[in-house]
């Protein structure tokens, strides 16, 4: 049973314009999304509720009913946002920029690895499309902001796979911040509008980056991670520097980072030899 409610007749606050640091409450009107998103409108079917517990859980029971390729749900608040092995997602209505799109691939998951290195490329591309200039990635899922003070955490790529004799089909969630988070975080936030003079119109970026992940996902489907790699490798914060994995917060090695190959497994260059990184179930940490 679905559990979103979509914006309608029932909304307690005003809606404010679309986009902007005073509006009262940003909503996603899928129509407006359309004419930013041109002759790409049609691989896309775009949803946006008030609120829902999580629009990558939203998106994964529409999945088993079967909606298609291409469907996005975007939502103003997750009551039950999250992150990789069960984190927490913060989020506000005037702040975040949270929705997830389905995909579906012929093949196997194991075809897919690297996904979500490749979605990072998109997300990346869409905003420098707008003219964010400072956007780098971390292994293996997060989108950063260089800052003076600093690398702060911009977005968040949640993908999960399932697959069956059909192929395998993927939700791919995507946290962004607009405003810096308030809160208690492991490391620090920042939001778009710390690259950004203004921020752009809210279904203007939905667009941009609905249009980036259709060019990437297309490109991965054809080529694999290899089809994308010099373009993550280009962004990559943390190259050449020194950094720790911690598998279940123990030390499992340190090194220098290398970047990832073309399966997007990362490389760290340790005292013994270069090792290959394929699992995500690690936490990278620069020392
Ligand atoms: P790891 O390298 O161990 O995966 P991570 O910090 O990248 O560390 P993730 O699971 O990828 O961890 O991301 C979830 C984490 O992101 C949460 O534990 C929380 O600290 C942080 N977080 C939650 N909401 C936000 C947000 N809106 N902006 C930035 N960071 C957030
Ligand atoms: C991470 O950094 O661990 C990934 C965060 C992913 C957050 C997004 S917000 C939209 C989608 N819905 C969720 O519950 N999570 C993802």
């Amino acid at each position: 049973m679905a559990t979103g409610s979509r914006r309608g007749a029932n909304l307690a606050l005003p809606e404010g314009p679309a986009l902007g640091h005073n509006s009262a409450m940003p909503t996603i009107d899928p129509v407006l999304v359309k004419p930013f998103l041109g002759p790409l409108s049609g691989r896309f079917d775009v949803d946006s509720l008030e609120e829902c517990d999580s629009t990558s859980s939203e998106l994964s029971r529409r999945a088993d009913r079967g909606a298609p390729s291409g469907t996005v749900v975007v939502a103003d608040r997750q009551s039950a946002g999250r992150g990789r092995r069960g984190r927490n997602w913060l989020s506000s209505p005037e702040g975040s920029l949270t929705f997830s799109l389905l995909w579906r691939f012929s093949g196997p998951a194991t075809r897919l690895t690297g996904l979500s290195l490749a979605v990072g490329v998109a997300v990346a591309q869409a905003l420098e499309e707008l003219g964010a200039a400072h956007v780098r990635l971390k292994w293996p899922n997060d989108v950063l902001l260089e800052r003076a003070e600093g690398f702060a955490k911009l977005a968040g790529i949640l993908v999960e796979l399932s697959s069956d004799r059909r192929g395998t089909q993927a939700v791919i969630g995507i946290g962004l911040n607009l405003l810096a988070p308030a809160g208690d975080l492991l490391m620090p936030a920042a939001g778009l509008a710390d690259d950004l003079p203004s921020l752009p119109d809210r279904h203007r970026l939905l667009a941009g980056l609905l249009g980036a992940l259709a060019d990437v996902l297309d490109r991965f489907d054809a080529g694999g991670f290899a089809a994308v790699q010099s373009e993550w490798q280009r962004r990559h914060a943390w190259q050449g520097r020194p950094v720790t994995i911690l598998q279940d917060e123990a030390v499992e090695c340190e090194g220098i980072c290398l970047g990832v190959d073309s399966d997007g497994a990362l490389l760290v260059e340790t005292a013994v030899c270069i090792k290959r990184i394929l699992s995500g179930d690690v936490s990278l940490r620069v020392r």
